[in-house]
């Protein structure tokens, strides 16, 4: 592009590099989408995942390397050997409820596992990473929608081990030259049927698809608790498609290729929507009626988890694309049904 039009364009346009990208927990969820927009973009993709939580099929044969987190000479050799230019780190483990009842557990795979890859890369010259952060890093906010600059107060093990590699990466930034960019990200949800891709946690305890389970199913899903201060009484969440998600990574890595700074954005849609709303949306798109029963409140669920997303829309240009609930439904719907299909 002449360098007279590159002043009217965002960097990310004058300068787009396909890189040689290392996808850790890419045959997860969020990290298997990622993987699949990466190469739609034209990125080369090599995945490490130990296969503990996530799918081989995910992962194209080619791509996977079974390996974990926290062997960090053969990381450092596979960087170098493959010529990693950058990381998309998503690799840990993600249950709120395990990480109460086993919190050594998540310490030693999230934190310490994480520890052990920026180690690997330091030592492979490999100094750009993107993070998977979490809402679950605010805690209880005190204000929503919740801005990047609210305090990390985190109640429970699992947001505490993703604190702990931000603040890792915030000094690595300052004494290492180690750039990266930190997404904290709000409820995951949705698929990608042209990928053959979507949600598939086991145990799963993500809402949309224990909804949809129930639909399947006819056994009845728990609401925990209908007496929040919410127009309904149910908790409110923000969900953003698995897909607007995978694409925030593009923007961010690509950032980092360019030789942008370090920085943080939370990525959500903005919009809440409760629980009883998202049962209503379920019942849209299949056509039929969610089974489902009240419980109590479940301690630590804040009523209302909501992002103000918009340093990610000003900064890096990411827009979420496929924010519409019965858009979000219809795609889990689909991935479902094709996986029962499958089973039997
Ligand atoms: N799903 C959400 O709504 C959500 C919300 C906020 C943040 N996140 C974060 O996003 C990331 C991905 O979440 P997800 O829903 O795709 O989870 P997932 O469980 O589907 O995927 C995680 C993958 O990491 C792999 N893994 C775990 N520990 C490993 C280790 N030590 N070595 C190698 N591989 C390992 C697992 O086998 C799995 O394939 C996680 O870091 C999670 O904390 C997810």
């Amino acid at each position: 592009m002449p360098a007279a039009l590159a002043v009217f364009f965002p960097l990310r346009y004058t300068r787009r590099c396909l890189a040689k990208i290392l996808v850790t927990g890419g045959a997860g969820y969020i990290g298997s989408h990622t993987r699949y927009f990466l190469e739609q973009h034209g990125h080369s993709v090599i995945v490490v995942d130990n296969l503990s939580r996530g799918y081989r099929e995910a992962v194209p044969d080619n791509e996977l390397r079974v390996l974990n987190l926290q062997d960090t000479g053969k990381l450092t050799d596979l960087l170098q050997q493959e010529k990693v230019e950058a990381v998309i780190h998503f690799a840990a483990y993600i249950s709120v409820g395990e990480s109460t009842q086993r919190p050594e557990l998540y310490f030693s795979n999230n934190t310490a596992g994480s520890l052990s890859l920026f180690e690997a890369m330091l030592q492979a010259g490999v100094k750009r990473v993107v993070f998977s952060s979490t809402a679950a890093a605010y805690g209880i906010p005190d204000r929503v929608p919740i801005s990047e600059d609210q305090p990390f107060a985190p109640i429970n093990p699992y947001g505490e081990s993703k604190v702990m590699t931000e603040k890792i990466l915030e000094w690595l930034d300052r004494f290492r030259e180690f750039r990266s960019v930190r997404l904290r990200y709000f409820n995951a949800c949705g698929a990608s049927p042209e990928a053959g891709l979507g949600e598939m946690h086991d145990p799963e305890t993500h809402l949309i698809p224990l909804i949809l389970r129930a639909v399947q199913t006819g056994k009845p899903v728990t609401v925990f608790g209908d007496d929040y201060p919410t127009p309904d009484g149910t908790c409110i969440r923000d969900y953003i498609h698995v897909s607007d998600l995978a694409e925030a990574h593009i923007f961010a890595v690509e950032h980092l290729l360019n030789g942008g700074a370090s920085d943080v954005f939370n990525v959500g849609t903005g919009s809440g929507h409760s629980v009883k709303e998202v049962v209503a949306s379920v019942e849209r798109v299949t056509g039929k009626k969610v089974p489902f029963t009240l419980g109590p409140r479940r301690e630590g669920d804040p009523p209302s988890l909501v992002a103000d997303s918009s340093k990610l829309q000003k900064n890096l240009g990411w827009k979420p694309k496929r924010a519409d609930l019965d858009q979000i439904v219809a795609d889990g719907w689909q991935f479902a049904n094709r996986r029962l299909i499958e089973a039997s």
